[in-house]
């Protein structure tokens, strides 16, 4: 303790006699060249340093990342540096001189202070007539879309535009396509390839309106965390013959590797009392499930949906889901068929067999009528009544009953 005490009073000695004190650096300043906020930091040495030959000499530099909310610390021996900004907000520059080397000491020496630089934004607008609800999304690593709606205060004539910029190109550019909605711009569609992964991307949407220009806003990002995979197309639902139900599904982003899809089924479970039960199974590197099944008026129902797995991105939208495909395919339609037909075949059975019974009524009534005065008819004829009449009498009574009872 009492040597480090010490060796910093003996530092600070040495320091004080060499009349060396670290100071900031000088001519700090910001610059935009156009890059919708990109933008070129300078500073110099601090002069007290200028002239000493054997020092190492490095900066620190500070700044507020506002897409962040957050400050970034870095160490570089230029004396320039590019950093993003949203030009919507203040921008935040500090940077400390940092001494190393035989005129320090071999010490690292930090100056107390630093030289800061504090921007206001260049160009404001008329206020609450920004652009609001910015989103972009990645179409299955195919079209970017970026969607925005406009404010309430934003006047009726205005025209909006989309500009975006990222390392590759020299400037900002303007949207290559708008999506127009009742005849405004609502988004921009960009072609496949061009805007670059894993490299932040600025956009900005401002515009112009006969009351003035509009407020800008900025959004930074990442277009590989905005992907959306389509839904899933190809699906296929079999039993194998050990009582297994298959489903297999094919990967509908082929550009990207399994392994960084993650996989959700819904699984449904009908039973023949109508009882159903849901439940969802996460999956990942596989693109098939295999289930046990009872194949007994049970009928089982999937769909899938995807997202992107935390391996390969940071974050992910989901797809939607793929279509239902079922095992059978059909409603068992035989118990409910069956049930439907019921009043069918009574209302059947019933008109049949009145129509029997009136024949029948009608037939015996004519042959009883005819039997009176024909009695001197043949004997074959008559024992032929003879036997009829033994058989029609009871189904007569029996029939009068029916009768009545469906006239009832
Ligand atoms: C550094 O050296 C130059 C010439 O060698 C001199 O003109 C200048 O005043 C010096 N600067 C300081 C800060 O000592
Ligand atoms: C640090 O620098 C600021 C200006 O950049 C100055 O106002 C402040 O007094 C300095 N503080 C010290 C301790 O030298
Ligand atoms: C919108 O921003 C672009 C890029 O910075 C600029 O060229 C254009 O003039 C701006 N438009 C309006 C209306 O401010
Ligand atoms: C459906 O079946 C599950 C488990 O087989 C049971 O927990 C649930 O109570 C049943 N629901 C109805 C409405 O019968």
């Amino acid at each position: 303790m009492a040597l480090t005490s010490l060796v910093l009073f003996l530092t600070l000695l040495f320091m004080t006699c060499s009349g060396l004190t670290v100071d900031p650096p000088e001519d700090l300043s910001v610059f935009d060249s156009g890059r919708l906020g990109y933008l070129d930091i300078t500073w110099s040495p601090p002069s007290s340093l200028v002239n000493l030959t054997k020092c190492q000499i490095q900066y620190q530099l500070e700044y507020f990342n506002s897409f962040r909310n957050q400050w970034a610390v870095l160490r570089t021996t230029k004396k320039s540096y590019r950093a993003q900004f949203d030009l919507s907000k203040d921008v935040s520059v500090r940077v400390y001189t940092l001494m190393d080397g035989p005129c320090a000491d071999n010490k690292m020496q930090m100056s107390e202070n630093y030289t800061q630089l504090v921007q206001k934004p260049p160009s404001t607008g008329i206020a609450d007539t920004e652009a609001k609800d910015f989103t972009c999304v990645f179409y299955n690593m195919e079209r970017v879309e970026c969607m925005w709606t406009r404010s309430l205060r934003t006047p009726a004539d205005s025209q909006l535009s989309l500009y975006y910029w990222c390392k590759l190109l020299e400037l900002a550019v303007e949207c290559p396509k708008y999506i127009l909605s009742g005849g405004v711009r609502s988004g921009c569609q960009f072609p496949r390839n061009s805007l670059a992964e894993f490299s932040d991307i600025i956009f900005c949407v401002n515009g112009s309106s006969s009351e003035g220009s509009l407020k800008p806003v900025f959004a930074s990002l990442q277009i590989q965390n905005h992907i959306k995979p389509a839904a899933v197309e190809k699906m296929d639902l079999k039993t194998s013959s050990d009582e297994q139900l298959e489903l297999l599904w094919e990967n509908p982003v082929r550009i990207l590797p399994g392994h960084c899809m993650e996989w959700e089924v819904e699984h449904s479970h009908e039973r023949p009392d109508g009882n159903r039960t849901l439940r969802t199974i996460e999956i990942e590197e596989t693109t098939s499930l295999t289930l046990p099944f009872s194949p007994h008026m049970e009928r089982d129902c999937f769909r899938i949906r995807s997202k992107l797995s935390t391996y390969c991105v940071d974050k992910s939208l989901r797809s939607d889901w793929s279509d239902k495909v079922c095992y059978p395919e059909k409603v068992k339609a035989a118990p409910e068929l069956k049930s439907n037909l019921v009043p069918v075949y009574i209302c059947i059975i019933v008109a049949v067999t009145i129509l029997l019974v009136v024949s029948v009524c009608v037939w015996a009534t004519i042959i009883m009528k005819k039997t009176e005065p024909e009695k001197k008819l043949d004997s074959l004829l008559a024992s032929l009544f003879a036997k009829t009449s033994a058989f029609a009498a009871p189904t007569i009574f029996k029939g009068k009953n029916v009768c009545a009872d469906i006239m009832i």
